[in-house]
């Protein structure tokens, strides 16, 4: 099979990976991609925005399954626009990535299907949203209802802390559009977890569990950024609370997108806070984690062009999905500065060292190819991912590893599956 990866991220670099050892894949492509992803796949100069030119692509190398590894792409329509033009393609449709795109509209799925998530109440107005907040109890969590890179979340101790973060979202736009309506949602404490679950719009299959580290600095301290690092399995993530998800969270959700008329299929991402009153959904997104999916796929025995046709197909069910019983990390190499102000363009050392390993990936992010090498061309540069028998065995060779890469500017956090050491 012919198979075109849209993205250019560590996430989608995971995926080629995972595709790329298909018994049933002979040709990888890749839109835009990235210096990691290029030595195993084809890439191409196409920006995941550009489906007109992404549907042309397809046909002219006559690709048999697309995969969408972005938000903004799905939110957008991609799906719709190749299943229109007859193409094969894995991800949900626009109906259904609005899990995703509208934070507004997740939170009125959660709230009408009885899914266990934080109270919230949302605003069109900035002066409404501020008359709520002179009221509200404090710490509270203020989400721009639209995509953000992750950073639309501003956690807010005070009333003027508040003030300031209704005013940079609505009336700033600092998110732009995505800042057009507000949610203000009640403040929960607890561990997160991510669960990424493959969907084929009536029947969903959870992966291993994973937990990212989102905020930019050692100790969960400074600004959030996609994610510094994660870790799989985790220990947190009980055999009885995996069961009060599965009934009341996962399928749930499927099946009230499904009695909406909004079949999801493709990768459904549940972040959740397992607080004191069980676990409660933080977010929902139509698509594998990243870094998450540096940590999960490693980890996946099933062949996963498998599993994706069986998604689009409507036979999910039929899946033996299998994990394998050890353990990964991933931790984030960034440029200095990320996610605000960084520099770019650095050459990057030691990747040779990856080469010859089957348990250590380099998996890229922000990386190009240039005349001098591979360059820095981003935040987040490199995943560094290792598996190992259980999580300390992963995390420590993790943490080896980034040792054997250099580059100017490189930032990492040094706490990544630090909390493992507490369960
Ligand atoms: P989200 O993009 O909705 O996952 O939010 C980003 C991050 O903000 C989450 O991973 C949490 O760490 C934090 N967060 C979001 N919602 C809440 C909440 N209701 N209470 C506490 N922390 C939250
Ligand atoms: N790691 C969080 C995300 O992919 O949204």
């Amino acid at each position: 099979m012919n198979i075109l990866i849209v993205g250019g991220g560590g996430r989608e670099h995971a995926i080629a990976r995972k595709v790329s050892e298909s018994r049933r894949v002979t040709k990888i492509y890749c839109a835009p991609g990235n210096a990691g992803i290029e030595e195993i796949a084809e890439c191409v100069a196409i920006g995941a925005m550009e489906f007109d030119k992404l549907v042309a692509f397809a046909k002219e190398k006559e690709v048999d399954l697309t995969i969408i590894g972005m938000d903004d792409p799905l939110v957008g329509g991609i799906v719709d626009v190749f299943e229109a033009q007859g193409l094969r393609v894995f991800g949900p449709r626009k109906n259904a990535a609005i899990i995703e795109g509208s934070k507004a509209f997740s939170k009125d799925l959660m709230k009408k299907y009885q899914i266990p998530t934080a109270a919230y109440e949302t605003f069109d107005s900035a002066k409404e949203a501020i008359k709520y907040l002179e009221t509200a109890h404090y710490p509270i969590v203020l989400k721009a209802d639209g995509l953000a890179l992750g950073k639309g979340v501003l956690i807010c101790n005070t009333y003027e802390e508040a003030l300031d973060g209704v005013k940079s979202i609505m009336l700033d736009k600092q998110f732009g559009e995505a800042g057009n309506r507000l949610v203000v949602e009640e403040f929960m404490t607890g561990r997160e977890v991510s669960v990424l679950a493959f969907c084929d719009g009536k029947t969903i299959k959870p992966m291993t569990s994973a937990q990212d580290h989102k905020r930019a600095k050692d100790g969960d301290q400074g600004l959030n950024t996609g994610g510094m690092g994660t870790f799989s399995p985790s220990p947190f993530y009980t055999k009885e609370i995996d069961d009060f998800c599965k009934k009341y969270v996962y399928q749930a959700t499927i099946d009230a997108m499904k009695k909406e008329g909004r079949d999801f299929t493709g990768i459904l991402f549940c972040g959740l806070m397992l607080t004191e009153k069980g676990p409660k959904v933080l977010e929902y997104n139509a698509r594998f984690g990243d870094p998450e999916a540096q940590v999960v796929l490693p980890r996946m025995k099933n062949d996963i062009i498998d599993v994706m046709e069986a998604c689009i197909d409507g036979r999910l069910e039929e899946i033996p999905l299998e994990f394998y019983d050890n353990a990964a990390v991933c931790v984030v190499l960034a440029s200095e500065g990320y996610p605000e102000h960084y520099e770019k363009g650095f050459v990057i050392h030691g990747l040779s060292a990856f080469e010859d390993k089957t348990d250590y990936y380099a998996f890229h992010a922000g990386t190009k190819k240039t005349n001098e090498g591979i360059v820095t061309n981003g935040g987040r540069v490199l995943g560094v991912t290792a598996t190992g028998k259980d999580l300390r065995e992963a995390r420590k060779k993790a943490y080896e590893a980034t040792e054997w890469v250099q580059f100017s500017n490189k930032y990492k956090r040094n706490d990544i599956g630090k909390a493992i050491e507490e369960a």
